[in-house]
């Protein structure tokens, strides 16, 4: 693991300050106490009984450490036979080093044990529903999460906990010291378009109404803008209600943050300080200086997606103009379409794949909704050119077509080229998909950190199914001033001042300058088809506040969790949050959500369609 032993770990307890008879935390104990009288407290992780002596691990937030009891003493050693699985106890005894030949050196503390001298079990546990010394996937995630509690005392958990809670320390440092001020925003509050569905709360004192739950503060830190702050944070709990995957939670926290009179340029240098500080300070992990950036172009170019993980060494190569007159019409027609793509995707020593993992990636790029995934093996095209390549479409193509395929991708001898041929929506999302697992799958994701700033975004993009134009990022978005003259001419080429943070193939943040002219704001309004009263209903407050002197201004927001789950490599979000919700949006530790008293619903003048005595009933 990236982290060193030290991080997040505490210096000793300050006694003096403490009214505990703590003398130490479990974990901090090293061959330097030898000898030291100590006072511990914690939870029995386990207890083995071996030829009349009686061992307990006892653990605290910081560690384990072993205890011995020996019969010799037996008020406490009787006591420690008591001792079960996650008894709370108290216990004093001596530090000394461990007879030759049994230290542990798996265990910061394995040096060393105490020699126990008396235990109190202040309160005892029946049997856990869960093995804390288990590793994490052995246990369900169902059961860990409806005792968070115990789970929580793992030292793993505790560890993530810890440094989420020293990346916000960190950040907060970084932004005061910039001049930022943190201010809070409301829970309760209007709709703020982010993409997601509203959690909707009724209000009692006005019947039928209710108030929305925001999906970021994103129109409160431009209304704070708008208030002269000029320079805003806050680590802001957002809540969406959207399809949840293993990065996405309903409520979840974004480092949120606002300036007035600075360029993106400008801002972006900030955030990049801030962000290589981050790591520098809790991984001791330098970043690189500057970040790179990429066009959205491409970024969708190259990799198929604008969040690409850079440390896959695949790129799609564009072969459509090669095949405008072949006779196969999986290529021919995208070759010949203005909203398609051809992307051939070489991917180094793929010619030892087997015909089924070939299948196996055919169905893959199904779920994205390719239609198939045509491939050329590269056997012995150094000797043999054509006759030394294998393809099912191989008859289809060209010498012209070959050749250029093969410069393009640069294939050598033993590599295997996919193609993927559609509109370039599907080309993009499922190339790039396979892009990245084949990086997985083959053992080709390098180790390190790789950030990647993205910008010039379009500024709209055609919604199939509503045909209509939809904001890319989100409606408060600024385009490029010098865009802003074709803005209705034509939506679909204009670039916004947005943009957004990737690390690793994963979006941590995004941001934009904003619309700060009233005038401006509602042009966009009517293009994206929010009519005036629409617009007036819902962003009235903005349009008006936008007319009273509004500075220049922009932001961006961090995913906070995002951000701690790449820095403490867990593999979800949940791991990160101290009681997250699972796939269907639940708290299995509190049951929520839950039924409600029927005079609550009335209360709140709601009535619910179902009854709900039928609904339990079933
Ligand atoms: P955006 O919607 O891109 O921008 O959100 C910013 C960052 O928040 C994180 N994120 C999430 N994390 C966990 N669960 C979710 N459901 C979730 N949704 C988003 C991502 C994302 O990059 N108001 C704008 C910001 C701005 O323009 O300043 C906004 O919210 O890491
Ligand atoms: P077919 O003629 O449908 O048997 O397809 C021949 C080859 O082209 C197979 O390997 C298919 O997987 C592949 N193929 C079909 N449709 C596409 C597509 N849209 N993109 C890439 N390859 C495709």
């Amino acid at each position: 693991m990236l982290l060193s032993a030290a991080v997040g770990r505490p210096r000793r307890f300050p006694v003096e300050y403490h009214d505990t008879m703590r003398s130490h935390y479990c974990g901090e104990l090293n061959a330097t106490h030898v000898g030291q009288e100590v006072e511990l407290y914690g939870w029995v992780h386990r207890r083995r009984d071996h030829g009349g002596v009686i061992f307990i691990d006892l653990r605290d937030r910081e560690g384990l450490v072993q205890v011995v009891f020996d019969p010799d003493l037996p008020q406490a050693f009787q006591r420690a036979e008591q001792a079960r699985s996650e008894y709370v106890v108290h216990l004093s005894g001596q530090v000394r080093r461990r007879p030759a030949g049994t230290e542990n050196p798996d265990l910061p503390t394995g040096e060393i044990e105490i020699q126990g001298t008396d235990l109190t079990i202040l309160n005892r546990s029946e049997t856990p529903p869960l093995q804390l010394d288990a590793h994490l996937h052995e246990v369900s995630e169902e059961v860990r999460l409806r005792y968070r509690y115990i789970d929580l005392r793992r030292p793993e958990m505790q560890r993530r906990i810890r440094i989420r809670a020293q990346v916000t320390r960190v950040l907060r440092n970084y932004l005061d010291e910039q001049g930022f001020i943190d201010i809070e925003t409301p829970i309760l509050t209007k709709a703020t378009p982010e993409g997601a569905r509203d959690y909707l709360v009724p209000s009692r004192v006005n019947p039928g109404q209710f108030y929305a739950l925001p999906q970021s503060p994103q129109l409160f830190k431009q209304l704070l803008m708008m208030g002269g702050m000029d320079r805003y944070y806050q680590i802001a709990r957002c809540f969406r209600d959207e399809d949840l995957r293993a990065d996405r939670q309903p409520e979840f926290t974004q480092l949120d943050i606002e300036v007035s009179f600075l360029s993106e340029d400008e801002l972006m240098g900030i955030m990049e300080v801030m962000i290589r500080r981050l790591f520098q300070e809790v991984l001791d992990e330098a970043l690189p200086d500057p970040f790179p950036r990429m066009t959205y172009a491409e970024s969708v170019r190259r990799f198929g997606s604008d969040r690409p993980d850079l440390r896959i060494p695949l790129e799609l190569v564009d072969v459509g103009d090669l095949m405008r007159e072949v006779d196969f019409k999986v290529f021919s027609a995208p070759a010949n379409d203005p909203q398609g793509r051809i992307a051939a995707l070489c991917l180094p020593q793929g010619g030892e794949l087997s015909r089924k993992e070939i299948d196996d990636y055919a169905r893959f790029v199904g779920i994205y909704g390719a239609k198939g995934l045509a491939y050329v093996k590269v056997n012995e095209w150094s000797s043999k050119g054509r006759e030394g390549l294998q393809s099912p479409i191989l008859k289809f193509l060209p010498d012209a077509a070959v050749t250029g395929i093969m410069e393009r991708t640069g294939a050598q001898d033993g590599d295997l080229i996919f193609f993927g041929a559609d509109r370039a929506t599907v080309v993009n999302e499922s190339m790039g998909a396979l892009r990245t697992r084949l990086g997985q799958d083959r053992g080709l994701v390098a180790g390190g950190w790789q950030p990647l700033w993205v910008v010039d975004f379009p500024m709209f993009e055609w919604d199939e199914r509503e045909h209509r134009w939809s904001a890319l990022h989100h409606p408060f978005t600024s385009p490029k001033e010098d865009q802003i003259d074709r803005l209705e001419a034509d939506p679909g080429a204009c670039q916004s001042r947005a943009y957004d943070l990737v690390l690793n193939g994963s979006e941590i943040g995004g941001g934009s300058i904003r619309i700060h002219r009233s005038s401006l704001q509602s042009r966009v309004f009517r293009l994206l088809q929010i009519g005036e009263q629409e617009a007036e209903e819902k962003f009235g407050f903005l349009l008006r506040a936008l007319k009273y002197g509004a500075p220049p201004h922009g932001g961006i927001a961090f995913g906070l969790d995002r951000l701690v789950m790449l820095m403490t490599g867990a593999s979800s979000i949940r791991d990160v949050m101290a009681f997250p919700k699972t796939q269907t949006a639940s708290c299995l530790l509190t049951s929520a959500p839950s039924q409600v008293d029927p005079a609550q619903l009335r209360e709140l003048s709601l009535r619910v369609r179902q009854p709900q005595a039928e609904a339990s009933a079933e």
